[in-house]
C-alpha cells in the first residue's frame, strides 16, 4: 500500500522531468544518470526512449530498475565519451567539489550533460528551498527508509553543502569549461524565486 503510495509519487515526479528535458535527450547509445537515487528516472527513460540508462551513485538506494555502478565523490569509473548523454538531476548540491563532477560528466560523455537543479532568488526563494530540501530530502529519505521502501542499508549520502543561484551554478558551468546551450525552466514561486532548472550543457571550445 505504502509503496503503491510513493511509487506513484516518484513515477509523477520522473515524468515531470523527463518531459522538461525530453526534447534533449538521444534516442541512440548509452545514457549515464549520476545520483540516480531510487532509479525511477532511470528506469522511465528505459522505457520510453528504448535506450540503456546505467544509474550510477554514491549509495545503492534503487527501488526499480538496475541497481547503481556505485561512484566515489567526484570520480566515474567509465571510458572517455563511453555515453551519449549523462545525466545530473538534483544531485550537484551534494559532491565536495560540482565542477569537478561536471567536468568528469563531460568526459565520459560524446554527446550533452543534461542537469536538472533546484534555483532560488532572493530571501523567499532561499528561505522556501531550504525547507522543501529538508522536506523532500531529508525527511522523505528517512521516512521512506523507515517504511521500508528504501533498502535498510541504504546510506544517507545528501547533507546539502550548496543552494543554488543561476548565477552560482552558471559559474559551477564554467569552471568545469562547459557552456549552457539551452535552458528550460519550471517555476515553483512566481517571479523566479524558485524554479527547477534544466539547462543541455555542452564543452566550451
Ligand atoms: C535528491 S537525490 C536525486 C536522485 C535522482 N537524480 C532523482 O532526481 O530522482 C540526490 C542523489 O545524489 C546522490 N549523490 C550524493 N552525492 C553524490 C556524489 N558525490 N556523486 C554522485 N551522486 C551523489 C545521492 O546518493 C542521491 O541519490
Amino acid at each position: 500500500m505504502l509503496k503503491s503510495l510513493f511509487d506513484a509519487v516518484m513515477e509523477r515526479r520522473s515524468r515531470r522531468l523527463i518531459a522538461q528535458v525530453r526534447e534533449w535527450l538521444p534516442t541512440e547509445g548509452r545514457l549515464l544518470d549520476v545520483g540516480s537515487g531510487t532509479g525511477h528516472v532511470a528506469a522511465r527513460l528505459e522505457r520510453e526512449l528504448g535506450v540503456e540508462v546505467v544509474p550510477a551513485d554514491v549509495t545503492d538506494m534503487h527501488v526499480v530498475g538496475r541497481p547503481p555502478v556505485l561512484i566515489a565523490d567526484g570520480t566515474l569509473p567509465f571510458e572517455a565519451e563511453a555515453f551519449s548523454a549523462t545525466l545530473l538531476f538534483f544531485m550537484l548540491a551534494y559532491p565536495g567539489d560540482p565542477a569537478g563532477v561536471l567536468s568528469e560528466a563531460a568526459r565520459v560523455t560524446r554527446g550533452p550533460v543534461i542537469v536538472v537543479q533546484t534555483l532560488y532568488s532572493g530571501s523567499l526563494g532561499y528561505t522556501w528551498h531550504r525547507g522543501r530540501e529538508f522536506v523532500w530530502t531529508i525527511v522523505a529519505f528517512h521516512v521512506s527508509r523507515l517504511a521500508g521502501y528504501l533498502r535498510p542499508d541504504a546510506k544517507f549520502t545528501m547533507r546539502t553543502r550548496r543552494f543554488y543561484t543561476a548565477e552560482s551554478l552558471e559559474r559551477e558551468v564554467a569552471s568545469a569549461g562547459l557552456r549552457i546551450r539551452a535552458r528550460r525552466e519550471r517555476p515553483v514561486l512566481p517571479h523566479r524565486a524558485l524554479v527547477v532548472a534544466g539547462w543541455i550543457l555542452e564543452r566550451d571550445v
